[in-house]
């Protein structure tokens, strides 16, 4: 049986009165965008730096992850884009290609390699050089704090993320990480990301077990040591949560005054479609965008779980205490989606106290069979104008990062990485409309980056899932990087040239 989600709007939205002037004649360029949105390009710490092993650095739970060979082609990233030894040179590239903004991550293990206490120098040090590099070529740092990569000794030592050790307050691991990210780099980081994908990690390391650190219960999940399906997942997204709420308020106590920067939290931004026209269906996709995306928000605007979650999930979901209510509650300047996929969900029975439930059991859906590892996905640009609509509408119009969105291609032959890749430059054409088109449309859009600036360890998919504007031959000594045609499309257009006309699309922006 579906339950129909009641979204209660405490405030009223603003919305803004914006007329849709067509424009058939004349192809949108980068003035078209509010004066000081922001175009980059991004990565993250583990999948571009390399140097795994180097200047102190210890391993995160996905260096364990690769190493025992659990990438889809048994690869690491013990080398990858090796942007810790290229950093100027890429600084270079992203300067000729006309980015106001680098998305990158700190490495938790690189920065402070034994989870807490000591920074390491040469962290320091690497970390200080590329922000100086990309301030002297007038490229803002976009930084995240944590994306994925927790250091393996605070997973051995007390659980990672499971721990309630890792979000309390203050004097603890993740906040103390966070501070001392403030203390050294704030003076010139100006927008600070708390967590990278908090409402999928849990799922993907504690529900299926398919990432790192690989807990899940049978039947729920296959091939684990230990965990809890039902439970763990939604503990560990809790953590995250408090965690995030934690480093917001130690910002705005400690730093906002001195250094001014906006904090942030990112999450996955697939946008769910039914598989069908039944009324279930619609129903399922409504509570599955509840449960993927409101999981976060929901609290981040109104101070609680979303009341589909709170009905469906019962004791198993956390609660809040009234003090860490008020803390989550408005803990963010922006917002970040990684916006790629539409998926459809079909509507389930609900589980019994004989057959335990996950997250999708609660939310009682399934994704039809596709397989996402053969890249059997559905994307469309209209996805983005719904998710942004969605966000105007449910939660207050917060202002937004689009902080990834990209196009993939295998990685085929030998020559690819310098081939010609038109199809990635329609995709990202049609998606800088469609989001041109949700802020005339009253959408408060700040900034979008593609993803990703490089070819990077695509973590489960290894190298053999690309989306660099900017190809790397991963099996030269040096590295070599070669600029897509993609690369040579978005260059244009940050300078100043025309997307190609609207009417041209070669995707429908509507539904
Ligand atoms: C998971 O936790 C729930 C709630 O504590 C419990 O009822 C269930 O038996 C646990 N499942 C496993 C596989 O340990
Ligand atoms: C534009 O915004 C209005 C008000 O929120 C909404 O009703 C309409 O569907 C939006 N149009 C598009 C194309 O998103």
């Amino acid at each position: 049986m579906a339950v129909l989600t009641a979204l209660i709007f405490p405030f009223s939205v603003v919305v803004f009165a914006a007329v849709l002037t067509p424009r058939h004649a004349s192809a949108l360029t980068r003035q078209d965008f509010p004066e000081r949105f922001v175009f980059g390009a991004g990565s993250s710490a583990y999948q571009v730096e390399g140097a795994a092993a180097e200047d102190g650095r210890r391993p995160s739970i996905w260096d364990t992850f690769t190493h025992q060979g659990y990438s889809f082609d048994g690869t690491t990233a013990d080398v990858s884009a090796d942007q810790y030894h290229h950093y100027k040179d890429d600084v270079k590239l992203m300067h000729k290609m006309g980015l106001d903004a680098y998305r990158f991550s700190i490495a938790w293990p690189r920065l402070i390699p034994d989870g807490r206490g000591k920074i390491n120098p040469k962290g320091l040090e690497y970390y200080n050089n590329l922000i100086d590099e990309l301030i002297l070529h007038g490229i803002q740092p976009h930084v995240t704090i944590y994306h994925f990569d927790l250091p393996q000794v605070l997973q051995d030592e007390y659980g990672g993320l499971l721990s309630p050790r890792f979000m309390m307050c203050c004097s603890e691991d993740y906040t103390a990480y966070a501070d001392a990210c403030f203390q050294s780099f704030g003076d010139r980081v100006k927008h600070w990301v708390t967590v990278n994908e908090p409402n999928i990690e849990p799922i993907g390391g504690y529900d299926t077990g398919s990432n790192p650190p690989r807990r899940c219960s049978y039947p729920l999940g296959a091939d684990c040591t230990g965990g809890n399906s039902s439970t763990e997942p939604y503990i560990v997204a809790h953590h995250l949560l408090l965690a995030h709420a934690s480093a917001v308020s130690l910002y705005r106590e400690k730093y906002k005054a001195t250094q001014g920067g906006q904090m942030g939290i990112t999450l996955l931004g697939w946008w769910h479609e039914p598989a069908t026209n039944t009324v279930q269906d619609a129903a399922a996709a409504v509570r599955m965008n509840d449960f993927h995306i409101g999981w976060f928000m929901y609290p981040l605007v109104y101070g609680d779980y979303p009341p589909v979650m709170r009905s469906r999930v019962g004791d198993r979901l956390p609660s809040f205490t009234a003090q860490e209510s008020e803390k989550v509650c408005e803990s963010f300047d922006f917002v970040g989606f990684n916006h790629y996929l539409i998926m459809r969900v079909r509507s389930i029975g609900t589980g019994s106290s004989q057959n335990p439930v996950d997250y999708y059991g609660d939310a009682a859906v399934e994704y039809p069979s596709k397989d996402i590892s053969k890249g059997e996905v559905e994307t469309a640009p209209w996805s983005l104008g719904k998710l942004l609509e969605h966000l105007k509408l449910s939660y207050g119009n917060p202002p937004v990062w689009i902080h990834e969105n990209g196009y993939a291609d295998a990685a085929a032959g030998e020559a690819e990485y310098d081939g010609d890749d038109h199809d990635r430059a329609e995709f990202l054409q049609d998606y800088v409309e469609a989001l041109y088109l949700s802020i005339r449309n009253g959408s408060d859009a700040r900034g979008y980056f593609v993803w990703s600036f490089m070819d990077v360890f695509e973590y489960l998919f290894g190298y053999s899932m690309r989306f660099g504007l900017c190809g790397v031959d991963m099996n030269s000594q040096g590295r070599t990087r070669y600029e897509r045609s993609s690369a040579r499309w978005y260059s244009g257009f940050l300078h100043g040239g025309e997307l190609r006309p609207i009417a041209q699309s070669q995707k429908s922006l509507v539904e």
